[in-house]
């Protein structure tokens, strides 16, 4: 099976998901989606983005490598008596089922950027939008010292080497790389943005406790635990993490967790 179907079917990421609406409803609003604009969210996990953009009249296609999460993103919509979104499953490195040029507006909010081939990635995000569309995208930066980065980075120090010639799926948050692909696919690098932008995770419990979710539900690192634990560093990779969720909390509310995150907000003009 693919290794990121299993990866990330592990868990149950709405866990974390429910922690970003907030933001999710933020990157959406700020997209000027308009009714009837065609959306595909690549990577759309239960709908933290794709929801609302269906909410704002949008016609969303849905789409993630894993059955879990397409399954509670469909439940979502229902409770919310939405009928202008599907979910359906599918890999952002081949969208062999979706014709050349059927959206105006491709979204992928840290999803596509886990997908393997990133520069297949890339020829499919450019094929499915139509010319004078829009491609956004959320990336995680490498060495970026908020959570999700350290998180990623951390993990991968207590995980096995990866395979040889695998990409790391942090390059879609180095803006050369990013724009080495797009060019690749076809578009001038004058049409390719790059800015800093931040998502915000609420949890009501403590750094500590979100933590826990972390560990029971976020794929990538219930493996780092794994791994860690088979090297008998499990403890030490708990310290590290515990430290990184302490020290980056904002809130001021006792008992409640605010963490904002930077990430790599990617515009390309199609
Ligand atoms: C960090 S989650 C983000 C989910 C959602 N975009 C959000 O903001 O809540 C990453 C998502 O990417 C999906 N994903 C990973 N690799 C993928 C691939 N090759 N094709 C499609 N989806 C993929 C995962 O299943 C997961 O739902």
């Amino acid at each position: 099976m693919n290794p990121n179907k299993v990866l990330w079917e592990k868990g149950d990421f709405t866990r974390i998901a429910a922690t970003m609406r907030e933001s999710g409803e933020a990157l959406v609003a700020s997209l000027g989606i308009t009714r009837g604009l065609e959306v595909l969210d690549l990577g759309s996990g239960d709908g933290t983005t794709a929801i609302p953009a269906a909410e704002l009249g949008a016609e969303v296609l849905a789409v993630d490598i894993a059955a879990n999460l397409v399954a509670a993103g469909k439940a979502r919509a229902e409770r919310l008596g939405l009928s202008n979104i599907t979910f359906q499953e599918g890999d952002a490195s081949d969208l062999h089922e979706l014709g050349d040029e059927s959206f105006d507006l491709v979204v992928s909010i840290f999803g596509a950027m886990f997908a393997s081939r990133p520069d297949e990635v890339a020829n499919e995000l450019v094929r499915v939008t139509r010319p004078g569309g829009r491609i956004v995208m959320g990336n995680w930066i490498p060495g970026d010292p908020t959570l999700v980065a350290q998180v990623l980075r951390i993990s991968s120090t207590y995980s096995p080497p990866p395979p040889a010639g695998f990409v790391s799926p942090m390059t879609w948050g180095v803006e050369e790389d990013v724009v080495r692909r797009f060019t690749a696919a076809g578009v001038p690098a004058s049409q390719i943005s790059f800015e800093r932008d931040t998502y915000t995770f609420h949890y009501p419990g403590t750094p500590s406790q979100f933590l826990g979710e972390f560990r029971t539900y976020y794929g990538p690192m219930i493996n780092a635990y794994a791994a860690a634990a088979a090297d008998g560093r499990e403890g030490e990779l708990h310290a590290e993490l515990g430290a990184l969720f302490e020290e980056q909390n904002v809130s001021t509310t006792a008992g409640t967790t605010s963490i904002p995150a930077t990430f790599a907000r990617v515009t390309v003009a199609v």
